[in-house]
């Protein structure tokens, strides 16, 4: 009986596997939209996909970075400027897109664009600091696929949201953590609703990479200011030691454990956009 029992269960697993790594034909007549293209992941996929043959339409937060990305790309990579903060930004990006990919609709659709600091303990922050992560992280995500869906639903494709490990857990204070709870919980949803149409939603939870986002000048700068902010209450019960600790020696702690592999968490995201049946959520080492 449980000889059986663990054939069947080999089976189920062995059917999945192949099932998930079914490979989509005829991906050079496909548009993927990636948001975020500046610099870090975005820039590097857009580059991938590029070299494999894809239509990607990339977008930047800056001209510079467009034009640096276009300079690095072949000719069928085109650029958009994109604010995903702004409504406006997105519905011009998502006209560009319309004209773009005509009756063919939109295959893949990534949503990476993010920040991250401030990154201190909450007590410090303000609704401000808060909201200027979600706007960006989490809003921004839902505006641009909200906007985008009827595209992604005419090609039977898929969205493919950047989460992050502390999107199943919550490591640190301030709005990045919350941020990447409220993707996984979007895009759980979203795979529901959209599981009807033909659509797939995936998720990446990358671990610690080397990118701006992650920089410690960048966060600890973001640290620095957010305790010159903090009420003469909060300075007291915290202390200078905490703050000097957190930006001293210490404060290289997200610096020193991301790894430089980019490539990687780039390579996960191409079976999302590659496979068939990618898994509906998966670490940036490929694991789900
Ligand atoms: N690096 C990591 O360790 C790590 C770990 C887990 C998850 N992630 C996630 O991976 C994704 C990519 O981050 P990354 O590490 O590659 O960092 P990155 O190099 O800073 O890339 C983020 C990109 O988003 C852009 N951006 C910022 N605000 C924007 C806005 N309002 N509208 C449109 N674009 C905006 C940035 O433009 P500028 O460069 O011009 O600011 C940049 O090009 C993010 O969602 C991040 O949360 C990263």
């Amino acid at each position: 009986m449980w000889l059986y029992l663990a054939v069947l269960v080999g089976l189920y697993y062995l059917l999945r596997w192949y099932r998930e790594r079914q490979v989509v034909s005829n991906l050079r007549d496909k548009y993927v939209f990636i948001t975020g293209c500046d610099s870090g992941f975005g820039n590097q996929l857009a580059r991938q996909l590029d070299l494999q043959g894809l239509r990607v339409l990339a977008s930047c937060l800056t001209e510079k970075g467009a034009e640096q990305l276009r300079d690095r790309t072949s000719d069928r990579l085109q650029t958009v400027i994109l604010d995903v903060t702004k409504t406006e930004s997105i519905a011009a990006a998502t006209q560009w897109i319309k004209e773009r990919v005509g009756d063919r609709g939109l295959w893949g659709l990534v949503n990476n664009a993010g920040i991250a600091a401030p990154i201190t303990p909450s007590e410090w922050l303000t609704k401000q600091d808060f909201m200027k992560i979600l706007d960006v992280n989490l809003l921004g995500v839902i505006e641009v696929t909200l906007s985008l869906l009827p595209l992604v639903r005419k090609a039977r494709g898929r969205v493919v949201n950047v989460s992050s490990v502390v999107g199943r857990l919550s490591l640190f204070g301030g709005g990045y953590c919350i941020s990447k709870h409220g993707v996984e919980a979007f895009s759980d949803s979203l795979r529901r609703e959209l599981s009807h149409f033909g659509v797939k939603v995936a998720i990446i939870e990358p671990g610690s990479f080397k990118t701006s986002l992650s920089n410690n000048n960048r966060i600890s700068q973001s640290f620095r200011e957010a305790w010159d902010h903090a009420s003469p209450e909060v300075k007291e019960i915290y202390g200078e030691k905490f703050s000097a600790s957190f930006v001293g020696p210490s404060g290289s702690a997200v610096w020193d454990a991301t790894s430089a592999w980019l490539d990687e968490q780039c390579h996960v995201c191409t079976q999302d956009l590659n496979w068939w049946n990618p898994a509906p959520r998966k670490r940036s080492d490929g694991k789900a």
